[in-house]
């Protein structure tokens, strides 16, 4: 499985006209573009009308010197929004995680019936540019249609899981660089030994689900990486704590049986709040533990919530950037980590806006670039952790 990536790799293939959303770059075009971007800067590329925002070494290119991934969740409606952010996303980014597209209640509004629309032009788009996809994702709790969750019974509960996942990720066979095959699979609050959500695919697949979910992903895309997505495992509290050790214990399990699962993501919606318990050395024995299992580990939804931090946009831009650097420099030290994904890149185009708003009324200002695309303090935070972060093999 490739997870690093060669920054001067060449197309082998011929890309289709551009449009709107497949940005109409070669892969010789778009490498060669970053690659102007990392080494000359603002000046040159003003004056042939590019964005200002292209001034900023591309922050895959960083990644791609250590051997790592870089890049972001995106929603396709956001570049109909915005041509700009679509330049911004081809120059920024490796990887691209659909922030909707995949999921079962984009896919599927009505009992059986699959619409492949808007999930094949995302996968469309990054093969066009040359961007790995993290499928997203398979089996979750959260994001049923209404049928699937009204129809679940102990009876079906199997049947539908793995009829879902063999639509779905025999759809994109060969396509995606990787599945998070189980989404949010634990809840220390649901109070059971073993860590798991008491969710509607616990109640009615059993607790052998994950692992049916992983066989099943793997025989529908055999060459898929096939990724455990989890949050708040970046958190060095109870809960936290909890879920680590819960997963540990989960995967040894899933390993001993010959479960193929590759790779672990953490999520890391970071809170500014929680400052304190954040990339402490427990987080990097965990990270260490995860390595010495095999897993290669994702940062699969980087942001910064803001919403208790100050008004003042360059005490709170700072505050925001210090976690960034705090978190991904304990992150990047452990070699199991493989690639970071922000959810977003500029503010104007998070869900924290409407998740978790201020109460000040105040834009969010979670990512590495604000609304109007300028690269902020968060950008620099994590630019540095990646020129410092030691290369991977
Ligand atoms: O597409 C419909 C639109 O037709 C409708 O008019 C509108 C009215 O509310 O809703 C639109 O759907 C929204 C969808 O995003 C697309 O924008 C849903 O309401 C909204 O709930 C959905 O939110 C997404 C959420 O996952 C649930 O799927 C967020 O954008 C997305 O950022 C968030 O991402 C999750 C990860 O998948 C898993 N980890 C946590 C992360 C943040 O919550």
């Amino acid at each position: 499985m490739d997870e690093g990536q060669d920054a001067n790799r060449q197309s082998t293939r011929n890309d289709p006209p551009g449009d709107q959303l497949d940005g109409g770059k070669t892969e010789m075009d778009r490498r060669d573009f970053i690659k102007e971007l990392g080494t000359m800067g603002l000046a040159k590329w003003a004056g042939v009308g590019v964005l200002e925002q292209a001034a900023a070494t591309p922050l895959t290119l960083l990644a791609a010197n250590k051997g790592l991934l870089f890049g972001s969740c995106l929603a396709l409606k956001y570049f109909v929004q915005s041509p700009a952010y679509r330049q911004l996303f081809l120059t920024q980014c490796d990887v691209a995680t659909p922030e909707v597209h995949m999921k079962w209640n984009s896919l599927s509004s009505q009992p059986g019936v699959y619409d492949f629309g808007n999930a094949d032009k995302f996968v469309a788009f990054c093969a066009t540019n040359h961007i790995k996809v993290r499928g997203h994702t398979l089996v979750w709790h959260d994001a049923l249609p209404a049928w699937a969750t009204a129809q679940l019974t102990t009876g079906n509960g199997r049947a539908m899981m793995v009829d879902h996942i063999r639509k779905v990720a025999g759809h994109f066979a060969g396509k995606l660089y990787s599945w998070d095959v189980v989404n949010e699979v634990l809840d220390p609050g649901s109070h059971r030994p073993d860590g798991l959500r008491d969710s509607l695919w616990l109640q009615n697949v059993g607790v052998d689900y994950i692992e049916q979910a992983f066989h099943a992903t793997a025989a529908a895309d055999p060459n898929a990486l096939l990724v455990w997505n989890e949050n708040y495992l970046e958190v060095s509290n109870g809960f936290g704590a909890a879920k680590r050790t819960a997963m540990l214990n989960l995967l040894d399990g899933l390993l001993a049986r010959g479960v193929p699962i590759h790779g672990v993501g953490l999520e890391a919606h970071l809170r500014g709040d929680q400052a304190s318990v954040l990339g402490d050395a427990s987080y990097e024995a965990f990270l260490s533990e995860l390595g010495r299992r095999g897993m290669k580990i994702f940062i699969t939804e980087l942001d910064v919530q803001d919403l208790t931090f100050p008004a003042d946009t360059g005490a709170r831009d700072q505050a925001v950037a210090e976690i960034y650097s705090r978190f991904l420099t304990a992150s990047l030290r452990q070699p199991a980590v493989r690639g970071v994904v922000t959810w977003g890149l500029s503010d104007n185009f998070s869900w924290i806006a409407a998740y978790r708003p201020r109460k000040d009324g105040l834009p969010v200002r979670p990512l590495p670039f604000d609304a109007k695309y300028q690269p902020k303090a968060a950008y620099y935070a994590i630019a540095e952790t990646l020129e410092s972060a030691p290369r991977r093999a």
